[in-house]
């Protein structure tokens, strides 16, 4: 005899049906609703989510590494530089200091940050970073050293923005580059000048924090949006290895993100992907530390560099469509190797 219950419940395939969006996802529908709206709002549902994708991608790009000559600017965007003062560093400390609490446990993502560029380079192709043409222009010691062979050390070369712009200028340049994401290294070798030019270019596999650099004597050196990606703890022991293989006279020129630019205040005032003082956790499980200028010269200073410049970069992009301003802030120090 059936129980009561199942006297009481009504036969599954009459009133309820399977029916599948269109990720093949499975829904359990009543007959008595209408399949065609349930498919429409099913449509909605994933057009908004779509929608809502997209624009999370555009601020992450906006926050990572919206930066001069490396995002295409939009028509509707104005972009000049302005003076840092005091009242903005005030305003901007506010805003870190309104996060002081909320440090993350950082030590179970730490293992994994070759895991995350991993992903990073998977999800994000050769043309997500752009080739930094104006490199060439700000690195003017490169391009007056006629000397018949000159060694560029790219390190954390991602998939070659920083290298390949000087490789095409520059007949007497040798580069070594490596980067701690095989995939980004796999990528760079996709480079449509790689197969011609690769008797010049030496690329490889490494973890800065973790190996040794095999290429001990370079001329040159390039740091470019890297030390922001290592925890601040191994800055140093980091900067000591670099000072190892950059030959005495050798020029390194470093790029990264600057304290209180706009990226850092706003995961600030997020308040949840602190994982450090002025270190913050990306949704990618990628770390972007935020460099003050004084401390960064004295690291290498330390380490037998001397300061050839050192500038702070302070520009303001207007996004007049939506009316918004971003304060970016960068730091280009060159340093030569005593
Ligand atoms: C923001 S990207 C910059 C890439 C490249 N320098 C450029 O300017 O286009 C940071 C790069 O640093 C690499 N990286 C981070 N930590 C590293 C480490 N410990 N050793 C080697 N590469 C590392 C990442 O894989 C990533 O390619």
């Amino acid at each position: 005899m059936e129980s009561k219950d199942n006297c009481n419940s009504k036969p599954k395939d009459e009133d309820e049906k399977i029916i599948k969006d269109n990720n093949e996802n499975k829904i359990l529908i009543d007959n008595n609703d209408n399949k065609e709206d349930i498919k429409n709002n099913i449509k909605k549902e994933e057009q908004n989510n779509n929608n809502k994708k997209e624009k999370e991608k555009e601020n992450n790009i906006e926050e990572e590494v919206y930066e001069e000559g490396h995002y295409p600017k939009k028509e509707y965007e104005y972009v000049h530089d302005f003076e840092w003062n005091e009242t903005f560093e005030k305003e901007a400390q506010e805003i870190i200091n309104s996060n002081p609490d909320n440090v993350e446990s950082l030590e179970e993502f730490m293992d994994i940050q070759s895991k995350n560029w991993e992903k990073f380079y998977k999800f994000n192709k050769t043309n997500f970073f752009k080739d930094r043409h104006y490199i060439l222009e700000e690195f003017n010691e490169l391009k007056e050293d006629k000397r018949e062979k000159i060694t560029l050390l790219d390190m954390g070369c991602g998939v070659g923005n920083s290298f390949y712009p000087l490789l095409y200028r520059l007949p007497n340049l040798y580069v070594n580059a490596f980067d701690f994401s095989k995939r980004a290294v796999n990528m760079a070798k996709t480079h449509p000048i790689y197969e011609k030019e690769k008797h010049r270019i030496n690329l490889y596999d490494l973890d800065l924090v973790k190996d040794d650099i095999p290429n001990k004597n370079n001329d040159y050196g390039i740091l470019m949006f890297v030390l922001s990606a290592i925890k601040p703890e191994e800055h140093e022991k980091v900067i000591e290895k670099i000072s190892k293989v950059i030959d005495k006279g050798g020029i390194l020129y470093f790029r990264d993100y600057a304290r209180y630019d706009m990226a850092q205040l706003r995961f600030a005032s997020r308040k949840k992907n602190k994982v450090g003082e002025n270190l913050y956790m990306r949704k990618d499980k990628t770390l972007s530390f935020f460099f003050d200028k004084n401390e960064i010269e004295k690291l290498f200073i330390k380490y037998g560099f001397s300061i050839v410049n050192s500038n702070l970069i302070c520009r303001l992009i207007e996004n007049r469509k939506e009316n918004k301003k971003m304060h970016r802030l960068w730091l280009q120090i060159k340093f030569k190797k005593e």
